[in-house]
C-alpha cells in the first residue's frame, strides 16, 4: 500500500488534488490533523489532533472511476463493515455518504472528481470519529465516536490498518453491494425534506435504488435524485 501521512496538513482530499498527477492509483493520504478540512455541501469538518481517522484515497484507474456513482455508499458500507467487527451493532448508512449509529453520526464520506474533458481522478476523503468523546452541537445531525459508543480508547494504529486494506478490497472488486447496502437504509420510510437545484421538497424515502440514487415520494410521482443534486434534512 502507498500511504503518505502528515502530522498535520490543510486537507488530505485537498493534497490528493494537488498532487494526483505525479500519485499512483489508490495511493493513500492520512493525516493526524487538518486545519481545512472540508465536509459536503462546503461545510468543514473539525477533528481535534490524533483522535480520529482522516484519510483519502485517490482513484485514478479507469475502471474504478466508472463505478463513480456507487463509491460514496460503497466507502460508508466499508466503515459500516468495520464498526460491526469491533462490535457496534445497529449502523446504518444515511444517503449519501453519512454512517450513523444510534441517530449520531460517527462518519462521513466526501466524494471529489478532478476533471477536465473527463473525470481525470476520483479523491475519497473519510472522516471516522475514532476516539473523540465529546462534541459540539453545532451540527445537523449530534456526532459519536467508536470510544463512545464502546466505551473504551481504540488502537489507531490497528484500525488504519484494517480499514485501508478493506477499502482497497472493497473499491476493487466487482462485487455487488446493493443487498448488503438495502440492508442498512438509514432514510427507508422516512419523511425528509431535501433540497434538490435550490428548491426545498418534502418527500418520503421508498429508499437507495440499485443504481445508488435515491427513491423518493414526491406528491404522487416517483422520483430518482442523484446524490451530487441534493441536501438533505430530517
Ligand atoms: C461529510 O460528512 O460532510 C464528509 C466529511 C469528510 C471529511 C474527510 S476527513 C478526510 C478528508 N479530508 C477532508 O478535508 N475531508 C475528508
Amino acid at each position: 500500500m502507498n500511504i503518505i501521512h502528515f502530522e498535520t496538513i490543510d486537507s488530505t482530499n485537498t493534497y490528493l488534488k494537488n498532487n494526483y498527477k505525479q500519485l499512483d492509483n489508490l495511493t493513500i493520504v492520512s493525516s493526524d490533523v487538518q486545519s481545512s478540512g472540508r465536509g459536503r455541501n462546503n461545510r468543514k469538518w473539525d477533528s481535534s489532533k490524533g483522535n480520529n481517522l482522516l484519510f483519502s484515497i485517490l482513484i485514478k484507474d479507469k475502471n474504478i472511476i466508472r463505478k463513480y456513482k456507487s463509491l460514496s455508499i460503497i466507502s460508508a458500507y466499508t466503515i459500516i463493515q468495520i464498526l460491526k467487527q469491533y462490535g457496534i451493532e445497529d449502523v446504518y448508512l444515511k444517503w449519501p455518504n453519512d454512517v450513523i449509529v444510534n441517530n449520531k453520526k460517527i462518519c462521513g464520506v466526501l466524494l471529489e472528481a478532478v476533471s477536465k474533458n473527463a473525470i481525470e481522478c476520483l479523491i475519497i476523503g473519510v472522516g471516522l470519529n475514532v476516539n473523540e468523546d465529546k462534541f459540539d452541537k453545532e451540527y445537523l445531525i449530534e456526532a459519536t465516536s467508536m470510544k463512545n459508543e464502546l466505551n473504551k480508547t481504540i488502537d489507531l494504529n490497528e484500525l488504519k490498518d484494517i480499514v485501508y486494506k478493506k477499502f482497497i478490497e472493497n473499491i476493487n472488486t466487482d462485487y455487488d453491494f446493493y443487498d448488503d447496502i438495502k440492508e442498512c437504509d438509514y432514510l427507508k420510510n422516512k419523511k425528509v425534506s431535501i433540497q434538490i437545484n435550490n428548491e426545498l421538497k418534502d418527500v418520503e424515502v421508498i429508499g437507495i435504488d440499485h443504481d445508488y440514487s435515491l427513491k423518493v415520494k414526491d406528491k404522487d410521482k416517483i422520483i430518482n435524485i442523484e446524490a451530487g443534486e441534493a441536501s438533505m434534512h430530517i
